[in-house]
């Protein structure tokens, strides 16, 4: 399996309940490394040019409103299969449908407040990753 890396946002729901350290417990035992990271508080126009891919549907500027309602923590994360994997732990966008286990099953309280984000692709985290960090900020353990 190819070692990838890839984007994680804890987001300002998860931050506030201080389950940031369990969240990352979950990707260290899981074989994924944490290679940078950032406590950040996105404006909504930050958030707006984020999640640009979404601007138009019915949910994004309550998505924009909410990722700029607190800290967020971006991460990158590195690993054999990290996207994959990654989306594995996090469960599905709508914690109703996560399975048990998964991050959003234990943390996320709605489809908007649904603890993480994590790219889709590995072409998206590069773009995402470039969102937050600087080559100069990723320290690879391999
Ligand atoms: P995330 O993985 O960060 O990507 C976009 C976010 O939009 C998603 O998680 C959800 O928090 C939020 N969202 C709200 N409604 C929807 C929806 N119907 N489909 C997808 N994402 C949604």
């Amino acid at each position: 399996m190819p070692v990838q890396r890839t984007l994680s946002i804890i987001k300002p729901d998860a931050v506030g309940k201080n389950v940031v350290g369990d969240i990352i417990r979950r990707f260290e035992e899981n074989g994924l490394s944490v290679i940078g990271t950032r406590l950040t508080h996105l404006s909504a126009a930050e958030a707006g040019r984020f999640y640009a891919v979404h601007e138009g549907r019915p949910f994004y500027n309550d998505l924009c409103a909410f990722m700029s309602s607190g800290p967020v923590l971006a991460m990158v994360l590195e690993g054999q299969n990290a996207v994959v994997l990654n989306r594995q732990l996090m469960g599905a966008t709508n914690p109703k449908e996560a399975e048990a286990g998964t991050i959003r099953a234990d943390h996320a309280d709605s489809i908007d407040a649904n603890a993480v984000h994590g790219s889709d692709s590995e072409e998206n985290a590069a773009i995402e990753i470039s969102f937050f960090f600087a080559a100069l900020d990723l320290h690879s353990r391999g």
